[in-house]
């Protein structure tokens, strides 16, 4: 008898942590793997990309709910998944990370009575006007297994008043994906793209709705990075809604600030790892910087993953032009040098496989099971 596992994948930093799981849970014969894409992100420059330079397998089902409100991007994957999940027969559904699929696949597998696994579980960042900090709360709040990246994940869910039991620190799947495609990212030729040499630029990315949606905010952060880009030059992948909002507030930009279209997962993570500095809002590029020891500014007041600033090179600079300038002078005085967080070892995908099966064969009765 096989465990039918549905994964759901929705947005783009969804597909850097599928790719190892689909890849260890491939290796097992226990385990038939059923991949759903929900269609969150949709353009190839957020999606198509990165299933073809990870390998991801084509999707089994492709729900194409696209955009629209927290609500109808959460219903519309909640509506359309429900079937699949019947059809399927799945034994577990595993979710990823804190998007809207995220949570909508974790509510509707819960209300199947089909167990859920969360890969990511437990990092908290203590801001609830975040719209992944509610992701993250409601679903861990139906979750049967916790797949934990950093000790603070653990913490957070002992004191929500999770079975230790349930709870597994696995590592970081994202660091799995950057450490299988690392060598292949070096051989990029995006910086000869982009006529830049080693080490002399900074890269930049931001997306949250807190830093690009109000344009007094979104004009902190540019007054910022235009006084750093008088120092070193940036590259700015710039994200769909932030081009959209960047557009319409028409903000005055430094010419040494060059904005590129989304990039690919190998050309970024070239960049990533020859840039002098990095500025970004993203949660997992908080990460992949500290495993690849680059200085990272994040452009928040908080982070749900405390241990890229406890052990790495990240530093919190907060979302004012002064705060920013304060944490990128600190940063040339006082450089961090940084380690990388226990476990973080690209063996998760392999730990998670071992958990599931733990989870699976020993507590999960034998009429949960689907067939194969
Ligand atoms: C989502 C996640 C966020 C994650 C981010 C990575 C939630 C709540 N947020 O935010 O946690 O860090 O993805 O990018 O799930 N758009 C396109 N093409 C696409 C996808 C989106 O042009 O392929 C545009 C649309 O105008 C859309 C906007 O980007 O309205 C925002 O997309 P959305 O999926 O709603 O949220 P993100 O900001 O990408």
């Amino acid at each position: 008898m096989k465990i039918r596992l549905v994964l759901l994948a929705g947005a783009r930093p969804n597909f850097m942590k599928v790719a190892p799981l689909m890849a260890a849970l491939a290796s097992d014969d226990l385990f038939e793997s059923i991949l759903v894409h929900t269609g969150q992100h949709y353009d190839d420059s957020m999606s198509g990309t990165f299933f073809r330079e990870l390998q991801i397998p084509s999707p089994h089902h492709h729900l194409n709910v696209g955009s629209g409100s927290h609500a109808q991007q959460t219903a519309e994957v909640m509506r359309r998944l429900e079937p699949v999940l019947v059809s399927e027969k799945a034994s577990g559904v595993l979710v990823v990370g804190d998007v809207n699929s995220t949570l909508a696949g974790a509510l509707v597998a819960a209300k199947l009575g089909i167990p859920v696994i969360h890969a990511e579980a437990g990092l908290r960042s203590f801001d609830r006007s975040m719209p992944e900090e509610i992701n993250r709360i409601a679903t861990d709040a139906v979750s049967d297994l916790f797949l934990v990246t950093e000790e603070s994940g653990r913490t957070n869910l002992l004191k929500e008043g999770h079975d230790p039991e349930r709870i597994a620190v696995v590592g970081n799947l994202m660091v799995d994906s950057l450490r299988r495609n690392l060598d292949a990212a070096l051989q990029s030729d995006i910086r000869q793209r982009l006529g830049t040499s080693d080490g002399g630029f900074g890269l930049v990315t931001l997306h949250r709705p807190a830093n690009v949606d109000n344009e007094s905010q979104l004009a902190e952060i540019v007054a910022a990075l235009n006084a750093i880009a008088e120092e070193v030059p940036l590259f700015w992948a710039v994200h769909p809604r932030t081009r959209e909002r960047l557009q319409s507030a028409n903000m005055p930009l430094s010419p040494a600030i060059h904005l590129l279209a989304p990039l690919g997962y190998l050309d970024f993570l070239h960049l990533q790892a020859k840039c002098s500095v990095i500025l970004t809002d993203s949660g997992g590029i908080q990460e992949e910087s500290t495993v690849l020891g680059v200085p990272c500014l994040t452009l928040r007041e908080n982070t749900e993953r405390p241990v890229t600033v406890e052990c790495g090179t990240n530093r919190l600079a907060g979302t004012r032009k002064e705060t920013i300038l304060r944490a990128w002078r600190e940063s040339h005085e006082l450089p961090k040098q940084g380690v990388i967080p226990p476990l973080w070892d690209g063996r998760a995908g392999e730990r998670c496989r071992q958990a599931i099966t733990g989870f699976f064969t020993k507590r999960i009765p034998a009429e949960k099971f689907g067939t194969a």
